[in-house]
C-alpha cells in the first residue's frame, strides 16, 4: 500500500460516569463514515474509539451509585461498546484507560517528561470545577465564582502537584499552526485556538493528590495523573506507542482527532504541547463538531430531554438515524435534534426519493427485460452527471462536509427520478421501434442506482448493502473501491428480490402516537415498591349483598359485603356510576386490611377495587374489578 494512503482517525474517549447519548453517537458515526469512506478510497485506515475511565467524575459517580469505581467502569463502559455495535461502527480498536497497556503508556510518557525536566513539582492553588475536572483561571470565572462552562460553583483547592512545562513550547506550537492552517478545523476554531495561544498558556497541573482513582505517578504514588493528561495519551497507546513501534511509526504521522467543540483546548493546545515535548508528530488535523440541542433546548438530565440513541435506532432504524445526523447539520455547526425532522427526512429523502428510484427501476427491468439488465453503449446525461457529482462528493467528504456530500448524491437521485418521468419508459415499452431507447433508459437507471449505493455506503452501510443485493450484485459495497466504478459495467446483471427500503411513516398517525406518549409521560407514578411491600396489602374476593344510600352523602353507598368467612360494612364512592340494584349481588375485590375509617358517620371496613378514567382528579368512567371465574370461592386471596 502506498504510504501516503494511511489514515488514523479517533473519536474522543467517552466518560463512563453516565450512559451514552446522541452526542456520543454523533462523533462515533461521523468518524465511522469517514473511516469507511477512506477505506473505499484505498486507504489503510485505523479507527479508534474507547472510554475515559479515571478521575473525579468517575469516582463521584461510583460513590453516588454505591459501587467501586472499577465496578462502575466495568458496567458502564459496556454500554459504549454496545453503542458501537448499535451504530455498526467499524472501529479497529476500543481502548479503555483502565487497561494495563494504557496505564503503562501514561507512566512512560510521564516519566520521560519528568526525566527531561518538562514535568516538575510545585504547589497549585486555584478554583476547581469538580464536575468538569478543571481549574478555572480567575479571569475566566463566572459570577460568584462559578464555572464559566457549566455554571456550577467552584471549589478553592490547594495541593502539591506536578506541573507540565507547557509554556515553554507555546512559540513552537504557534509556529506550527501558522504553517498548517488546516491543523484545526473549522476555521472559527483555528482562530479561537490561535488567539488563546497568543494570550499565553500557563504550565499545567498534571497530577492530583486529592483523589485515588487514576494512574499512579511513577515514583510518587501519593499522586495520580490528572485525568486529561491520562486520557489524551490513549491515542498513542492504541497506536502502539509502547508495545508496537512499527505500528506506531505507520499510523501516528497520520493521526486526526475528531472532537466536540467543548474539548478543543485540550486537543489543540495541551495535547500538541505534550507531543512537542515528547518529540512526536503533531496531529494532522483536529476537527471540532458542534453540539446537538433537542427541540431547541440544551440536552440535560435535569431537563429530562437526553436523547437515547438506543431508543431512536430501535424506533426508526439505524441508517435513517445515521443519515439524519450527518445530513441535517453542517458538520462543525450546532444542530437541533427533533424526531419530527427525522421522520420528515425518512419520508422525503429515503422513502420517496431513494426508495422510489429503486422500486420503479427494478420493477421496470423486471417487467420489460425479464429482470436482466440490458446493454447500451455510449454516454448519457446521467453518466456525465455522475462524474461531476463524484468530484463534489469527494471534495466534501475530505472536508467532513457530510451534508454537502449527501446533498450532491440526492441531487443525482432527484435527477435520476426526473429522467424516468422525462423518458417515460412505460411508453417506450409499447413500441418495438423504441426497444434500444428503452435499453438505454433502463441501463442508465440501473447504473445510477449502483453508483448511488456506493456513494451512500460510508453513511448508510446497511442500506447500501440492501440496494446492492436487490440490484443482484455480489459482495459488499463497503468493501468496494469507489474509484473502480465504471459506468456500464452493470450490463447483464440479473436483478435480485425487491423489498421496500424504507416504509413511509404516516405523519398523522405518528403525531397521534407522539401525543399519546407525551400524555402517558405525564401520568404520575407511585415510587417503586418491593414484592414484600405489595404482599402487605390483603385483597380478597367478595360479594355485595346489600346496597343502601347514605342520606348525608352524594357520592357514597353503604355496602354490605360477604367474604365467605365474614360480612363487613364498606363505604364506596361509586354512587354516580351504579344504582343499588346494579350493585347487589355483584362479585368484587375487597382490600381487607385497611384501617377502618368513619365516612359520613358510617364505619368503612375495606375498599372495593375499581378501574377509572379521571379528568382533573374526577372519575369520568368507572368499572368494578371482579374475578373472571364465577366459581372462585368468596374469600379467595388476590395476589
Ligand atoms: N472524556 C472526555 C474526552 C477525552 S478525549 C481524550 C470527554 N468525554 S465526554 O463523554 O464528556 O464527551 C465526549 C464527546 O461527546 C465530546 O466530544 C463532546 O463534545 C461530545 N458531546 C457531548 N454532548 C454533546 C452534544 N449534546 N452534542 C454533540 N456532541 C456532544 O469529554
Amino acid at each position: 500500500m502506498d504510504d501516503g494512503k494511511i489514515f488514523y482517525i479517533t473519536t474522543p474517549i467517552y466518560y463512563v460516569n453516565d450512559i451514552p447519548h446522541i452526542g456520543h453517537a454523533y462523533t462515533t458515526t461521523a468518524c465511522d463514515a469517514i473511516a469507511r469512506y477512506k477505506r473505499m478510497k484505498g486507504y489503510d485506515v485505523f479507527f479508534l474509539t474507547g472510554t475515559d475511565e479515571h478521575g473525579q467524575k468517575i469516582q463521584s459517580a461510583a460513590e453516588a451509585k454505591g459501587e467501586t469505581p472499577q465496578q462502575l467502569v466495568d458496567r458502564v463502559h459496556q454500554k459504549f461498546r454496545e453503542l458501537c455495535t448499535l451504530l455498526n461502527a467499524s472501529n479497529d480498536d476500543f481502548i479503555r484507560t483502565t487497561e494495563e497497556r494504557h496505564i503503562k503508556a501514561v507512566q512512560a510518557v510521564f516519566r520521560q517528561l519528568m526525566e527531561q525536566g518538562d514535568i516538575y513539582k510545585g504547589t497549585y492553588t486555584g478554583y476547581y470545577c469538580v464536575p468538569d475536572e478543571t481549574y478555572i483561571p480567575e479571569n475566566s470565572m463566572g459570577p460568584n465564582k462559578t464555572c464559566p462552562d457549566c455554571g456550577r460553583p467552584l471549589t478553592l483547592m490547594e495541593e502539591e502537584s506536578y506541573f507540565f512545562r507547557a509554556s515553554k513550547y507555546v512559540p513552537q506550537l504557534i509556529d506550527y499552526y501558522e504553517h498548517n492552517l488546516k491543523a484545526v478545523m473549522p476555521k472559527i476554531r483555528y482562530n479561537e485556538i490561535m488567539s488563546f495561544l497568543k494570550s499565553g498558556v500557563h504550565d499545567q497541573s498534571v497530577s492530583r493528590t486529592s483523589l485515588k482513582w487514576g494512574v499512579p505517578v511513577p515514583g510518587d504514588e501519593r499522586h495520580v495523573v490528572y485525568v486529561w493528561f491520562d486520557a489524551l495519551v490513549n491515542y498513542m497507546t492504541a497506536a502502539g506507542y509502547l508495545d508496537d513501534r512499527e505500528k506506531f511509526a505507520r499510523y501516528w504521522p497520520h493521526v486526526r482527532h475528531m472532537v466536540g467543540k467543548d474539548i478543543i483546548r485540550f486537543h489543540c493546545v495541551i495535547w500538541p504541547l505534550m507531543l512537542i515535548a515528547l518529540g512526536a508528530d503533531l496531529p494532522v488535523e483536529v476537527f471540532a463538531h458542534g453540539w446537538w440541542t433537542v427541540d431547541g433546548e440544551k440536552m440535560s438530565k435535569t431537563r429530562k430531554n437526553v436523547v437515547d440513541p438506543f431508543k431512536v435506532v430501535n424506533e426508526y432504524g439505524l441508517d435513517p438515524f445515521r443519515y439524519f445526523m450527518l445530513r441535517e447539520v453542517p458538520f462543525g455547526n450546532d444542530g437541533d435534534f427533533s424526531e419530527l425532522s427525522l421522520v420528515g427526512r425518512i419520508n422525503s429523502d429515503l422513502a420517496n426519493d431513494l426508495g422510489n428510484l429503486l422500486n420503479r427501476t427494478l420493477q421496470m427491468i423486471r417487467s420489460y427485460r425479464g429482470g436482466k439488465v440490458p446493454g447500451s453503449p455510449g454516454k448519457s446525461e446521467l453518466s456525465e452527471m455522475s462524474a461531476a457529482i463524484l468530484e463534489r462528493y469527494d471534495t466534501a467528504m475530505n472536508e467532513y462536509a457530510f451534508d454537502v456530500a449527501l446533498k450532491a448524491v440526492w441531487e443525482f437521485i432527484g435527477r435520476s427520478n426526473k429522467f424516468i418521468d422525462e423518458t417515460m419508459p412505460w411508453k417506450l415499452a409499447k413500441e418495438e421501434a423504441q426497444s434500444s431507447r428503452l435499453d438505454y433508459v433502463l441501463l442508465n437507471l440501473y447504473e445510477a442506482l449502483r453508483f448511488t449505493a456506493l456513494l451512500i455506503a460510508p453513511v448508510m452501510p446497511d442500506t447500501s448493502a440492501r440496494i446492492w443485493s436487490q440490484l443482484g450484485l455480489e459482495g459488499e459495497p463497503v468493501k468496494m473501491m469507489i474509484d473502480a466504478f465504471r459506468w456500464g459495467d452493470g450490463e447483464g446483471a440479473a436483478i435480485g428480490k425487491s423489498e421496500v427500503l424504507f416504509p413511509r411513516i404516516d405523519i398523522e398517525a405518528w403525531k397521534e402516537k407522539r401525543k399519546m406518549q407525551e400524555e402517558a409521560a405525564k401520568i404520575p407514578h407511585e415510587p417503586e415498591i418491593s414484592i414484600d411491600d405489595f404482599k402487605t396489602v390483603e385483597m380478597r374476593v367478595a360479594r355485595i349483598t346489600k346496597c343502601e344510600e347514605i342520606p348525608k352523602s352524594k357520592k357514597l353507598y353503604k355496602l354490605e359485603v360477604d367474604l365467605g368467612y365474614e360480612t363487613r360494612t364498606v363505604c364506596s364512592g361509586i354512587k354516580a356510576f351504579f344504582t343499588p340494584e346494579e350493585l347487589t349481588g355483584r362479585r368484587v375485590i375487597l382490600v381487607t386490611n385497611l384501617k377502618p375509617v368513619k365516612l359520613c358517620g358510617v364505619e368503612s371496613n375495606g375498599m372495593i377495587l375499581c378501574a377509572s378514567v379521571k379528568k382533573d382528579g374526577v372519575s369520568e368512567q368507572l368499572t368494578l374489578i371482579a374475578p373472571e371465574d364465577e366459581n372462585i370461592p368468596l374469600g379467595s386471596r388476590v395476589s
